[in-house]
C-alpha cells in the first residue's frame, strides 16, 4: 500500500512551504517541514559552538540530542522540538540555512534524520516538504511534486522573506547563496536533491500561490482522494 505521505520536493527557496502549508490546510491534515530538523541541528551545533563540517563533534553532539515532530502547545502544525525546545522562526536566521546543508550532506546525519520523518507520518495523511521526501524517506508515497522556480523569481521570493537574507542582500547575493547551496545538495552522496521519476513536475516561476495550489489539488483529485 501507497504510504500515508503527500511529498513535495525541490530546490531552496522554490515555494515547498508555502505550497504545502496551502495544501495542507486545503485537505484538512497536517503540514511537516523537513528542512526544520536540519536546521535544528545546524542551530544546535551554533549553540555549542562545533562547526557543520566537524562530523566527529557533530556524531558526539547527536548522541545526546532529543529531536521529534511535535505540536506545540499553542497549536498549529508538528513542529521541531530538540532537548524540549521549540527554536522556532530562530531556525530561518539566515546563517543557519548554509550550516543545514552542510550537515545533511554527512551519512550519520541523514541515518538519524530518516527514522524521526518516518515517525512524524505514522498512521495519517500528512503533506511533508524537503529535498529527498520522494525519493529516499518515503519512495512509496500516494502523491509526490516536485517543484521548482527561475533562480531569479527563487531570490526574489527569499528577499521577500522578512529575516531570512542578511541585511545587506542583493538578488544577486541571495541568488549565489541558494545556487551555491542547491549544488551541494544536489551533489551529495546520500540522499541528493533530485525529482523522483514518478514526481509531477511544476515550475512556479510564472505561477501564483493559489495556481501552484490549484495544480496540485487537480492532480490529487485526478488520482482519486481529495
Ligand atoms: O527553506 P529552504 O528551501 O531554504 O531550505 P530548507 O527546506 O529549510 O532546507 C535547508 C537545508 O536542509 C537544505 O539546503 C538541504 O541541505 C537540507 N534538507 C535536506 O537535505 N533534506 C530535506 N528533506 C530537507 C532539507
Amino acid at each position: 500500500m501507497a504510504s500515508t505521505v503527500i511529498a513535495i520536493d525541490g530546490p531552496a527557496a522554490s515555494g515547498k512551504s508555502t505550497a504545502a502549508r496551502n495544501l495542507a490546510v486545503r485537505l484538512g491534515i497536517p503540514y511537516i517541514n523537513t528542512g526544520s530538523l536540519y536546521r535544528a541541528i545546524a542551530w544546535k551545533a551554533g549553540q555549542k559552538g562545533i562547526s557543520t563540517r566537524d562530523e566527529a563533534a557533530l556524531r558526539a553532539m547527536l548522541a545526546d540530542t532529543v529531536i521529534r515532530y511535535a505540536v506545540p502547545a499553542d497549536g498549529g502544525n508538528p513542529d521541531i522540538e530538540i532537548d524540549g525546545v521549540f527554536p522556532g522562526q530562530a531556525l530561518r536566521a539566515p546563517e543557519i540555512a548554509q550550516g543545514a546543508s552542510n550537515v545533511a550532506a554527512i551519512p550519520f546525519v541523514r541515518a538519524f534524520t530518516l527514522q524521526i520523518q518516518r515517525d512524524a507520518a505514522k498512521n495519517q495523511l500528512v503533506v511533508m516538504e524537503g529535498r529527498d521526501i520522494g525519493t529516499a524517506v518515503f519512495p512509496d508515497a500516494k502523491y509526490k511534486f516536485f517543484l521548482t522556480a527561475s533562480p531569479r523569481v527563487r531570490a526574489l521570493r527569499r528577499l521577500a522573506q522578512g529575516g531570512e537574507t542578511p541585511d545587506n542582500a542583493t538578488v544577486d547575493s541571495v541568488a549565489a547563496e541558494i545556487a551555491e547551496r542547491d549544488k551541494q545538495d544536489m551533489n551529495r552522496s546520500v540522499a541528493p536533491l533530485k525529482q523522483a521519476d514518478d514526481a509531477v513536475f511544476i515550475d512556479s516561476s510564472g505561477m501564483t500561490a493559489e495556481d501552484v495550489l490549484d495544480a496540485m489539488v487537480l492532480c490529487i483529485r485526478e488520482g482519486g482522494d481529495a
